[in-house]
């Protein structure tokens, strides 16, 4: 955090707008989640800004306006309407449950999604407002996934993080969410997407790839124009704020308390928001097994379990807390006494400091959520542990249980594994809890929460840095000027574009592949009548289906990869190789694909001249690229002994000539119009998948990559447009419109 000022964006912030008598004012709030714990001290360690929401803002005067200035804090402001739909509706009722793995709870409505994007605009209306140049955005949560993507539109170089806070889920569940690929591409505009495991990570850029279809490399998303990281990054905590926190009066006094009144007991601790996600019931339910299996614990153990009140009004919050009530009391009433209460309930927050007595006096802390991003309490309580006294009770679905080893690890929905873990942690000498308890710490305190930012910010520059970089390879001025000369002094100009190359770009908001532009081949055709300049479309596709493509193009055609060819200006199509003879094979490999065609659905077989293509582009693409994967395999060793092979491409499977390839047909071509030692060959295609072009004549070849993959020796192209306006300016073409051409 470093150099660059900071600008911190959140949906809650750690103040709030209140109302008293008529008149505004702002007040900290006391408990809004680990989100607000974890990036509080980084705020006020810094000079970062912090974007946010407030609450509804009514009667600010200049007082109030001048101590959020002054406190670094900038407010969106959203009508109530509007942000109820977004935070109730999108945020906490379809996107929370759903990352949760609660399909069940979260219910989908259009309404709220157009809400969930209308208040992302807003905050990227007011982060373009405040950023300047060198500015670092680091945007926070599930509230604001589409943020990184919509800022990145209006700002191409500004540098962007994003961290999410809850789980990632797996791409079946994910894909329930009728906007995933929507949520996707949103997230895809950061230069570093931030997960707190690795596992979270892993299924995020395992739904980019099966939900958007696009490549990754280990943790890198490819995308048209840039690569995105991704990482794990585990929350910590704030042990400086804990230190302090001992010597603040109401700690002090609190502990005071709590040993005064739990002299004889033993205190278990549950410390969480009132959500469904957290296991509360669950873990009553527990507690309760826990008394009826050991009376021996019965009157000497006590249970405080604090809930801090959380999202009221949407609706399974309401029930929960009806429902864990009812627990309490069941509890309380069977196996309480006069003396004796053996769960201490409390629907409140409380100050920092006192929560940080509770931890110190527990003798167990129960963190038994069933599903939690990370979890800061079980970080916490380990790190307010003065004398290594106490133990960890941890469910193996917080993301936390990866770094807490030392933790007695639960299965939440196994009561007996919780009802053990209590019985073991109340019998457990003294000696093993210490060595537990030290272990934990020193994880703590290593990887605290400034390590945390350290670490996350060191990615991001590097990141962003790197794609700053490879984004000056692309055809710049500089090099256009080269290009441009090069193009001027050769004798003659062959321009060789591949057809079947598709370009990464976003339509309607999603990433997709587009096919080549519409842009592109008139502007083909164009080049091809300009003095000197020869150009050949090059492409796996038969003749039937590219004669009625271009009917009288004024450039050569090369179709089935080259094994047939169509000279400008003619009619007629040749055969680019001798001795082929598709009937040798025919048989036996039409009998594969048509099997792959009934198998998958909204698949096609085209059978040609010298090649058949297995085409399942509108398919389910796991399920039909498995299969491809599995045929492509078979066939080729089917055809080790002919003159035939079976290539895979991304959405195809093809069996053609072994010698049928887009190197040799653009090496007849080339051949075909004499190509000379002074003439220059200019290859468009995506250096991905078809890199078959670059290869030929490399001296004199001017590759044009359109591809997601960088390399030193090739021209990078972002998508059709990029394309056709580069084209224009090499050829000149304007200036040839002008001369009526
Ligand atoms: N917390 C608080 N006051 C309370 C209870 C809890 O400030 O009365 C804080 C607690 O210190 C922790 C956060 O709330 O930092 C809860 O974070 P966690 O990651 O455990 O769960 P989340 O609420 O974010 O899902
Ligand atoms: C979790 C989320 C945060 C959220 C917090 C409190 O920690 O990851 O984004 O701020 O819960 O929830 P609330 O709805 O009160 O903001």
């Amino acid at each position: 955090m470093q150099g660059k000022r900071s600008i911190i964006v959140s949906n809650r912030m750690p103040v709030t707008f209140r109302s008293q008598e008529g008149r505004a004012g702002v007040e900290m709030v006391k408990s809004s989640g680990g989100l607000v714990t974890a990036l509080a001290p980084v705020h006020s360690h810094s000079d970062s800004l912090w974007v946010g929401y407030l609450g509804q803002q009514t009667g600010i005067d200049s007082e109030v306006a001048q101590s959020l200035h002054e406190n670094r804090f900038v407010a969106v402001d959203v009508p109530e309407e509007l942000y109820s739909k977004y935070y109730n509706g999108l945020a906490n009722g379809a996107i929370w449950p759903l990352f949760h793995y609660f399909p069940s709870f979260a219910e989908f409505s259009r309404e709220a999604w157009a809400a969930y994007r209308k208040v992302n605009q807003l905050f990227c209306d007011k982060v373009c407002e405040i950023v300047e140049e060198g500015d670092v955005v680091w945007v926070q949560d599930y509230q604001l996934m589409l943020l990184p993507q919509m800022l990145r539109e209006r700002q191409p170089n500004l540098r962007v993080g994003y961290f999410h806070h809850i789980p990632f889920p797996a791409s079946e569940v994910l894909r329930i969410l009728p906007w995933c690929s929507e949520v996707l591409s949103g997230l895809l505009g950061a230069d570093l997407v931030g997960f707190h495991t690795l596992e979270y990570a892993r299924h995020f850029v395992s739904s980019v790839s099966r939900l958007l279809g696009l490549d990754s490399r280990g943790e890198d998303v490819m995308c048209s124009d840039r690569v995105v990281k991704v990482g794990a990054f585990p929350l910590g905590v704030d042990t400086g704020a804990i230190r302090a926190a001992e010597s603040d009066p109401q700690h002090v006094s609190k502990l005071k308390e709590l040993k005064e009144s739990f002299k004889d007991k033993k205190l278990i601790l549950g410390v969480d928001r009132l959500d469904y996600t957290k296991g509360i019931k669950e873990r009553l339910v527990a507690f309760q097994h826990f008394l009826a299996k050991h009376p021996e614990f019965c009157q000497n153990t006590v249970f405080i379990q604090l809930c801090v009140p959380s999202r009221v009004d949407v609706l399974p919050y309401g029930d929960l807390r009806d429902e864990v009530e009812w627990l309490v009391g069941r509890i309380n009433g069977e196996y309480g006494s006069p003396t004796h209460t053996p769960v201490q309930y409390l629907f409140q927050s409380i100050s920092f400091p006192e929560l940080t007595a509770l931890y110190r006096h527990a003798d167990v802390c129960l963190v038994t959520p069933l599903r939690d991003g990370l979890n800061l309490v079980c970080k916490e309580y380990v790190a307010s542990k003065r004398d290594s006294d106490g133990v960890l009770v941890l469910s193996e679905f917080a993301g936390a249980a990866e770094e807490m080893g030392e933790a007695l690890v639960v299965n939440p929905f196994n009561v007996n594994s919780v009802v053990s873990a209590l019985e073991r942690s109340l019998r457990m000498t003294s000696f093993e809890k210490s060595d537990r308890m030290h272990g934990l710490k020193r994880r703590v305190e290593e990887f605290n929460n400034q390590q945390w930012v350290e670490s996350f910010f060191e990615m991001m520059d590097e990141a962003h840095d790197k794609n700053a970089q490879s984004n000056a390879r692309e055809l710049k001025s500089f090099e256009l000027e080269k290009v441009k000369q090069r193009l001027q002094q050769a004798d003659r100009v062959l321009v060789c574009y591949d057809y079947d190359t598709s370009v990464m770009g976003r339509r309607e908001g999603k990433w997709s592949y587009l096919s080549p532009g519409e842009h592109t081949l008139p502007m083909l055709t164009q080049i091809a009548s300009l003095p000197q300049v020869e150009v050949a479309l090059v492409s796996r596709l038969s003749r039937a289906r590219l004669d009625p493509q271009f009917p009288e193009p004024g450039f050569t055609l090369l179709a089935e990869n080259g094994a047939l060819f169509r000279r400008a200006n003619s009619q007629e199509w040749e055969s680019g190789l001798r001795d082929v003879d598709l009937t040798m094979v025919q048989a036996e490999v039409d009998r594969i694909l048509q099997r792959c065609v009934r198998r998958v659905p909204r698949s096609t077989l085209d059978v040609q001249e010298t090649s058949m293509i297995w085409e399942f582009e509108r398919a389910n693409s796991v399920f039909a690229h498995n299969l491809a994967l599995q045929t492509s395999s078979a066939l080729n060793e089917m055809l080790s002994n002919t003159s035939f092979q079976c290539v895979m491409g991304r959405h195809h499977l093809e069996v053609r000539p072994v010698q049928a390839t887009k190197l040799r047909g653009v090496m007849e071509f080339c051949r075909m119009q004499e190509f000379g030692p002074h003439d220059v060959l200019m290859t468009i295609a995506d250096g991905k998948r078809e890199d078959d072009l670059f290869r030929a004549f490399p001296e004199q070849n001017i590759p044009i990559n359109l591809g997601s993959l960088r390399s030193d020796s090739q021209l990078m192209v972002r998508g059709n447009m990029h394309l056709h306006n580069i084209l224009k300016e090499l050829f000149a073409l304007e200036k040839q419109e002008a001369q009526g051409l």
